[in-house]
C-alpha cells in the first residue's frame, strides 16, 4: 500500500529558503527520507508539491477515492502556509474522510502569531512539529502506528 507525502506551498524551495528555521536539505533529500522510512514498514511513498491550493485540494480528493479502493493509507502533510488561511483544505480533509498527519519542520508555536493557528490541526489525525525535517519520517511511523491492523 502507498502513503501519499503532500507538500504545500515554497517547500519546493527547502534546502535555499531560510536554512537557519528550515535547514539545508531540499525537498528530494525528504522525498528520499520518506521513501527509505516507507519502506522499512513495507509501504511505498507517493510524494507531492504544490504551490496552489485547488491543486493540494484535487490531491486530498484523490487520496479520499484511492484510501477507498484500498490503495492508500493515509496522507503525511506539510500544509505550509496554508496551515494559517485555508478553510478549504480543512473542509476537503474532513469531506474526502482522509486520516492526516500534520507535518511542520519548525516549531511554529515559536514564531509569529500567525502561525499559532492551525486550520487543518482540528482535522488531523496527529500532528509532529518542531522536528526538522525527520518529522516526516516520524509522521510516517505515527500514521502506520495509528492506521495499520
Ligand atoms: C511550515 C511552517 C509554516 O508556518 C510556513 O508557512 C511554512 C513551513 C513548516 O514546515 O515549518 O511554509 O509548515
Amino acid at each position: 500500500s502507498t502513503i501519499m507525502v503532500l507538500n504545500g506551498p515554497n517547500l519546493n524551495l527547502l534546502g535555499t529558503r531560510e536554512p537557519d528555521m528550515y535547514g539545508h536539505e531540499t525537498l528530494s533529500d525528504v522525498e528520499v527520507l520518506c521513501r527509505d522510512t516507507a519502506a522499512a514498514l513495507g509501504y511505498e511513498i507517493d510524494f507531492r508539491q504544490s504551490n496552489h491550493e485547488g491543486v493540494l485540494i484535487d490531491y486530498i480528493h484523490e487520496a479520499g477515492r484511492r484510501i477507498k479502493e484500498g490503495e492508500v493509507l493515509g496522507v503525511v502533510f506539510n500544509p505550509a502556509a496554508y496551515t494559517h488561511t485555508s478553510v478549504a483544505l480543512h473542509d476537503a480533509i474532513k469531506g474526502a474522510d482522509v486520516p492526516v498527519i500534520e507535518v511542520h519542520i519548525s516549531n511554529v508555536h515559536t514564531r509569529e502569531a500567525f502561525r499559532h493557528h492551525s486550520y487543518i490541526s482540528p482535522v488531523a489525525l496527529g500532528i509532529v512539529v518542531g522536528m526538522g525535517v525527520q518529522g516526516y519520517a516520524l509522521g510516517i511511523q505515527g500514521l502506520v502506528h495509528k492506521l495499520s491492523a
